[in-house]
């Protein structure tokens, strides 16, 4: 009974609950971008009031240095379960500003489909938890289950506030499970509850040869190239069957076992349509590996920048002074990011040439993640998932990485249920980035389900 009143609701204000996210959408809150520091903190104070204007306890914490930290609790009630809601509200940077056809920070509605900055990652999906939440207090339907929220700005700069908050305040964040919605589901027809996220080591390389750049007439043919040497060194990283080639880099990789591949392979993987989306010639996976075997389970090693001497109209003659590059690895489950950074600093040292100075720094990691699929928090999540969207669900991995997940798994010692509701092709961290309101709106109808599950399940 309280489950319909709670979904009519939904129905009735969904305009009014588009237009509100519209408002969250507007405030330009990149994390990683020191201009935008006061629209970080605005978006902080926007998920905070939104949740005081339903009755919680909410506390913003703010850091010496960093992004503030939102937390927020229902009136605890003895003998109900407890869930963690984790999200964040800053987003990624714009640029390439020219490929967005409308302001990222203008949301704008077609057909049905909202585009802005943070629509899909992670402002849309999270502020469908705060709308199930209006429909409860609203209505003044009483909570199936205890609420606690820990939001944070620093996502997506890798910000450490919410990791060290988790260690130290342990006891205060005791929940029977943690809610994440900042994944996706499997396709537009097909929800999923995501059990595995690769971690992440993400290096630099820096190769320094003269003091200068050089006239490459005068000296070429005497000193070393940077460039040339920085080319020959990620050359050495991975060879042409798409395997990398770092000593040691395979050693704790657990491998897919054939239930799993055959899991995989029952999802029917769209070919055409992901050409499409990417717009990418053709597909490249590891030799032996299919596409979704290679995003979701297969560790990998590709270069997000590059750099490297004249890069401007014609030509111009020289031996670059320096040359770099931004690479990161994308690590399964049992891959250590500290002992494959480890790895990766001293395969580049080994294959680097004579007569430059390479140096490696690793910039941050993150574990890989594995939720046993086996228990009952998973299956509320599936029959969750299923009831809001109307729609067989499934489980997925996940190529991405969200690392609060394994500070969550070992300081608090719950199930974290990755409950998405994104589409594939939302375009994170792209130009136009979107998320569908149907998604929106039945992300809403999940969270409702699974408190309602949650309330029955041990
Ligand atoms: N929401 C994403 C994680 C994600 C990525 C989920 C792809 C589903 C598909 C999150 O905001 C993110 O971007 N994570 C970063 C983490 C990194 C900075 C440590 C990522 O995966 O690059
Ligand atoms: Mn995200
Ligand atoms: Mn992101």
């Amino acid at each position: 009974m309280s489950v319909e009143r709670a979904l009519a609701y939904l129905a009735e204000h969904q305009e009014r609950h588009v237009a509100r996210l519209c408002d969250f959408l507007r405030i330009p809150s990149i994390s990683s971008v020191s201009a935008h520091k006061g629209d970080v903190r605005r978006a902080a104070v926007f998920v905070a009031d939104e949740l005081r204007a339903l009755g919680l306890r909410v506390e913003l914490i703010e850091p010496t240095n960093g992004h503030p930290l939102v937390y927020a609790e229902t009136a605890p009630r003895p003998g109900l379960r407890t869930l963690l809601v984790y999200g964040h509200y800053d987003v990624q940077p714009v640029d390439p500003l020219a490929l967005w056809t409308s302001p990222p920070f203008e949301p704008r509605i077609v057909d049905d489909v909202v585009y802005a900055r943070g629509a899909t990652d992670d402002k849309g999906q999270l502020y469908a938890h705060f709308k199930a939440l209006e429909a409860y207090v609203r209505q003044g339907i009483e909570l199936p289950v205890n609420l606690k929220f820990l939001l944070e700005g620093e996502e997506e700069c890798g910000g450490p506030g919410v990791y060290r908050y988790t260690e130290q305040h342990a006891a205060k964040l005791a929940c029977d499970a943690v809610v994440v919605s900042d994944t996706g589901l499997y396709d537009a027809n097909t929800p999923a509850l995501t059990y595995s996220l690769r971690g992440l080591a993400y290096c630099e390389i820096r190769v320094d040869g003269p003091a200068k750049d050089l006239h490459s007439g005068s000296y070429g043919g005497a000193v070393q190239n940077p460039a040339n040497a920085l080319a020959g060194i990620i050359a050495r990283l991975k060879d042409a069957q798409g395997r990398v080639l770092i000593p040691g880099f395979y050693d704790d990789v657990l491998p897919l076992d054939a239930a799993e591949r055959e899991a995989f392979r029952s999802l029917a993987f769209d070919e055409a349509g992901f050409l499409a989306d990417t717009g990418s010639p053709a597909t490249f996976s590891e030799q032996g590996f299919t596409p979704l075997e290679g995003m979701w389970g297969r560790p990998t090693c590709d270069v997000n920048g590059l750099w490297s001497g004249y890069i401007g109209e014609g030509a111009k003659t020289i031996i670059p002074a320096h040359a770099g590059a931004k690479v990161s690895m994308r690590l399964v489950p049992r891959q250590d990011p500290q002992k494959i950074g480890a790895a990766f600093a001293a395969h580049v040292r080994a294959v680097a040439p004579a007569g430059v100075r390479v140096t490696v720094e690793i910039l941050h990691g993150a574990a890989p993640v594995l939720i046993p699929r086996d228990s009952a928090w998973m299956r509320a999540g599936l029959a969750a998932l299923e009831r809001g969207f109307g729609a067989r669900a499934v489980f997925i991995r996940e190529g991405g990485s969200i690392p609060i997940v394994t500070t969550f798994q070992n300081c608090l010692g719950a199930p974290v249920l990755l409950l998405g509701f994104g589409l594939p092709n939302d375009n994170a961290h792209s130009p136009n980035e979107k998320f569908p309101l149907a998604n929106f709106r039945a992300g809403a109808r999940t969270v409702v389900h699974l408190w309602e599950a949650a309330a029955r399940t041990a």
